[in-house]
């Protein structure tokens, strides 16, 4: 699948972001081992500690279906700056990644940087 495919899917989903506390949409595509693409859009909570982001969630749909490896995770929203995942949901990536795993940073125009875990989460913590 073309980079520019998953991070769509990323898009598509943004409609179903629930965020009316920070009204700052969020989508995400994860591209997993198997080929297949599960979406996930960030779910607030009025207890804000409660909410979940975008990757995370994509992630879990995975997980849900018996996937264990992201290959790409195509993040999207609608600012003009690329979206890059916050410091828990690089852990959670890191959870489900090889070391080739991708992450494409997309904005609102479409236009991407990618940048491998190792590069935004050195040194991870693992078990
Ligand atoms: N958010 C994500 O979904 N992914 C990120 O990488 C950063 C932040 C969400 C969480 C919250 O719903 C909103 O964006 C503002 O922080």
């Amino acid at each position: 699948m073309k980079i520019e495919d998953l991070i769509l899917k990323a898009k598509e989903v943004l409609k179903n972001s629930y965020s009316p506390y920070s009204k700052f949409r969020v989508g995400a595509a994860v591209l997993s081992e198997s080929g297949k693409v599960y979406e996930g859009v960030n779910v607030e909570n009025s207890s804000f500690g409660g909410t979940i982001c975008a990757e995370r969630s994509a992630i879990c749909s995975a997980v849900t279906y018996g996937e264990r490896k992201v290959k790409v995770i195509a993040i999207a929203s609608d600012q003009e700056e690329y979206i890059f995942p916050c410091g828990i949901c690089r852990q959670f990536i890191a959870e489900f990644a090889e070391d080739d795993t991708v992450i494409v940073c997309s904005n609102s125009k479409g236009d991407y940087v990618q940048r491998t875990l190792k590069e935004i989460l050195p040194n991870y913590f693992t078990l």
